[in-house]
């Protein structure tokens, strides 16, 4: 079998290789859904009038350019920047950006320097800021303030030089490339001279792909969670390839689990799969080779311990001793983000997206209620999943994940949940990355990054990916932002409204819906939104994980970006450039809101540290010359 090279592909497209999703051979089905693309083509021809009735809301059929110019003054405090594709961070004039952190850097004072030739010593790779900075918040603890920040995968080809093609080959390599993973737990302090990690705090801590973890929740204790090293299936080792984040209203961490599948291989060329691993993309190849060093990664042997990876992880940043939690209530599937947000009657809502092509957009509501000061207890165990389904006239509802409606168990829904979502008839997607929750508006906002599968072929589960509402472009390489409002203004109410905030797209190259919604121009182009967040004044922070070369169907969008969206107008602006090869990922405010981190995950640009050194990513703080608040 051709081996694939590590570093030359996202994970995305690894997966694809690795495990391609079945192919279409379904011909008529093709040409229906051709059809309805273009059923939803004329709908945009007639955008302002026929939005609506197309499924479109009122929120895009208002976002005509001109009607965005006359909001120049308002809500924006900065003048946009223009694209750029060089090897550095742009921001708007009046604004000042540094670098807070950065791989390697350390977080205690016993670890050794970074190494430009090795990507640093493996013997302390678990005392350092690890690679490929992801979602993180900023908690204040007491009068400090802590960052918790994901490191979503490590680049084997550069931490391990001496191998070949970045394969390890000892114990050794293993855990190097499992230490530089997971996630970051560190205090920082603004001082004279900017930002900086506080070495050696009492609470900087790291989490690795090997610290000791608690299985909580309906599967936990299942048969299928059960392994030799825990027979009681309520314990386990690390967190994994940790993308987006959330925080809950009690001040914990929320690291999510993605693709957690490319961890797991076989020793065994044989080893028939379970079907729930197809599902999944659980292969016999793995993306590190951990298995043939390190047995609990090897499924031929640990049939079960994929299953105990894929959920949703509550951290306490305050206590570095404490155990983090794997909530498995919140499901299992390729976990981006976590947004939480409470019911009128104080239920915690967490909105979550399964970030594959074809698979599905979902909800947890507690059965609970939060009360401040009081237990937490059982607010992230005891609650039913939710998936939504988006109808084609602007309606949409969330479907109960139960034993009614699946005829699966609690468990099973937990450990299984693409195929419970699957049996309720869900809303394919475009690839659900973060979910916002407007702080200021009972409304939230998905961002579908893109979905070159759409109309081409079924999900992993063979379901049907037919353009439809919130998702209505055929191999859709540029992405949208959905948005619903709960019907009730409550957060559990089973339905709701929805409407596309924007459809990117490149109005200097296409002119029909391949250009955007009408609040995309020549200035403020850009494709695949995937981070976002709001900030406390409602503001949309939009960043971009896209096709940055600049050429084709891209051209004019340069390297990856951050814009700020406006939901009151539609409006949208670039904020924020980074180098190239890099995207924009993680986005925290400090305390007093004047500083703004943002993640610069995986450059290819010599960035920060210059020619001839490795690119490294990075967290950077901005702020504003004036100090003034940024959100
Ligand atoms: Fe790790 Fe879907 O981004
Ligand atoms: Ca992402
Ligand atoms: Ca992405």
């Amino acid at each position: 079998m051709t081996r694939i090279s590590h570093d030359d592909l996202s994970w995305d497209e690894w997966d694809e290789l690795v495990r391609p999703t079945p192919e279409t051979t379904d011909f008529d089905r093709v040409v229906e859904a051709g059809l309805s693309r273009r059923g939803f083509l004329g709908g945009l021809v007639a955008f302002g009038s026929g939005a609506a009735a197309m499924g479109l809301g009122s929120g895009v059929s208002l976002m005509n350019s001109t009607s965005a110019r006359a909001q120049e003054a308002g809500r924006f405090a900065f003048n946009p920047i223009p694209i750029a594709t060089d090897a550095t961070v742009h921001v708007p004039e009046g604004y000042t950006w540094d670098i807070l952190v950065k791989w390697g850097d350390r977080l205690f004072s016993d670890a050794l320097d970074f190494d430009h030739e090795t990507g640093g010593d493996a013997r302390t790779s678990d005392r350092v800021f690890g690679e490929n900075t992801d979602g993180m918040e900023l908690f204040a603890v007491g009068d400090r303030q802590v960052i918790a920040v994901n490191h979503e995968y490590a680049n084997p080809k550069i931490n391990l030089p001496h191998t070949e093609d970045g394969k390890p080959q000892s114990a050794e390599d293993v855990r190097k490339m499992q230490n530089l993973q997971g996630v970051t737990v560190m205090e920082v302090e603004e001082g004279d001279g900017g930002w900086n990690v506080v070495v050696d705090s009492p609470l900087n801590r790291r989490i690795t792909h090997n610290t000791a973890m608690r299985l909580a929740g309906p599967a936990a204790g299942h048969d299928l969670l059960k392994t030799d090293a825990d027979p009681s299936g309520t314990t386990s080792l690390g967190t994994f390839n940790n993308c987006g984040a959330g925080r809950t209203p009690w001040g914990t961490y929320l690291t999510c689990e993605e693709n957690f599948n490319g961890y797991f291989g076989s020793t065994d060329a044989n080893f028939e799969r379970p079907e729930d691993f197809k599902r999944y993309g659980i292969s016999l190849e793995s993306r590190y080779d951990y298995e043939k060093f390190d047995e609990r990664f090897d499924i031929s042997r640990n049939v079960n311990e994929p299953r105990r990876c894929g959920y949703i992880v509550e951290i306490d940043p305050s206590d570095p001793s404490s155990t983090p939690v794997k909530r498995t209530a919140l499901g299992r599937f390729k976990h981006e983000n976590a947004a939480c947000t409470l019911a009128r009657d104080g239920r915690v809502v967490v909105y979550m997206g399964d970030d594959e092509r074809g698979e599905f957009l979902y909800k947890y509501v507690s059965n609970g209620a939060y009360t401040p000061g009081a237990s937490t207890d059982g607010l992230l165990d005891d609650g039913t999943l939710f998936v939504a389904k988006f109808n084609e006239d602007g309606s949409g509802e969330w479907l109960a994940l139960t034993a009614e409606t699946t005829g699966m168990s609690l468990a099973e829904v937990c450990m299984f949940t693409r195929m419970a979502a699957s049996k309720v008839g869900a809303t394919t997607m475009d690839r659900p990355e973060w979910v916002a929750v407007n702080p200021v508006a009972v409304e939230a906002y998905c961002a579908l990054t893109n979905n070159k599968n759409r109309a081409v072929k079924p999900n992993a589960g063979g379901d049907e990916t037919p353009v439809n509402g919130p998702n209505p472009r055929a191999q859709n390489h540029y992405g949208q932002i959905v948005r619903w409002y709960p019907e009730n203004d409550d957060h559990v109410d089973p339905k709701f409204k929805w409407d596309l905030f924007v459809m990117a797209g490149n109005p200097d190259v296409h002119e029909d819906a391949y250009a955007g919604s009408q609040n995309i121009n020549s200035g403020n182009m850009f494709n695949s939104p995937d981070g976002m967040m709001f900030d406390t004044t409602g503001l949309l922070w939009i960043q971009t994980d896209g096709d940055d070369d600049n050429e084709g169907d891209f051209a004019g969008m340069g390297n990856n970006q951050m814009l700020v969206g406006d939901p009151a107008t539609g409006r949208i602006e670039r904020f924020m450039t980074v180098p190239y090869g890099a995207e924009v990922t993680g986005i925290a405010w400090s305390a007093d809101k004047r500083t703004l981190f943002v993640g610069v995950q995986h450059p290819k640009a010599p960035f920060p540290d210059g020619e001839g050194m490795l690119a490294r990513s990075a967290v950077v703080a901005v702020k504003r010359a004036d100090n003034a608040r940024i959100g």
